[in-house]
């Protein structure tokens, strides 16, 4: 298994967190991987917010029913989509490069054993209003998620996901059930 395969495996969501700081470098870093990202056409609808000002963890903390844990974190990575990049049939792909925007996030903050949880912005719209509204957004740019990220407490462990039966060999009802071996089985 090489190295990106098993911190992919062992990415998880972090929201207890410790005091930490997090250094200039480490969040560049978290900003550059995101805007490395895919997009459609490669459009990259995205812009981050940094929240690092403890007063707007704790009021957003206070916003977002699923969200607490922003109070204890470091900083927040506020991903956003601006939705009048892409048109027509076409137009809900912000979400999409926003997600992968995010996921690199996700997984380069695990890298650098900061913890990290996606918390959702969209597609509630009281958070997008509490949201939009703590950070003045303007209308035309939408608040995906809320990023908080800090040192973790280590309580959390990766989930084993792993699921064959969702796995579908060339065509959805394949008489064959075991269609693909689970190559890390021994070795996770
Ligand atoms: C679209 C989306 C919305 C999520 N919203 C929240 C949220 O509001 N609060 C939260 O604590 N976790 C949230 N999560 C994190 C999931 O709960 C988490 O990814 C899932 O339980 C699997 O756990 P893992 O990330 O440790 O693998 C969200 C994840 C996604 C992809």
């Amino acid at each position: 298994m090489n190295n990106l395969t098993k911190l992919i495996l062992r990415r998880k969501s972090v929201r207890r967190f410790a005091d930490c700081s997090i250094t200039d470098a480490q969040l560049n870093t978290l900003l550059r991987v995101a805007m490395a990202a895919p997009s459609a056409k490669n459009a990259q609808p995205w812009h981050f917010v940094v929240v690092e000002e403890s007063e707007t963890l704790l009021r957003l903390s206070q916003l977002l029913p699923y969200a607490k844990m922003l109070s204890s974190a470091t900083l927040a990575i506020v991903v956003c989509g601006d939705t009048t990049i892409h048109q027509g049939e076409g137009a809900q792909n912000w979400i999409m490069d926003c997600s992968a925007a995010t996921q690199n996030i996700l997984l380069v903050a695990e890298s650098l054993e900061l913890g990290a949880v996606w918390t959702a912005a969209y597609p509630y719209s009281d958070r997008i209003d509490a949201v939009s509204s703590a950070l003045q957004l303007p209308p035309h740019i939408m608040p995906l998620n809320v990023i908080p990220i800090g040192a973790p407490m280590g309580v959390e462990r990766p989930l084993d996901k792993w699921k064959p039966e969702r796995i579908h060999k060339e065509r959805w009802n394949s008489a064959d059930s075991a269609v693909v071996n689970d190559v890390f089985a021994e070795s996770l």
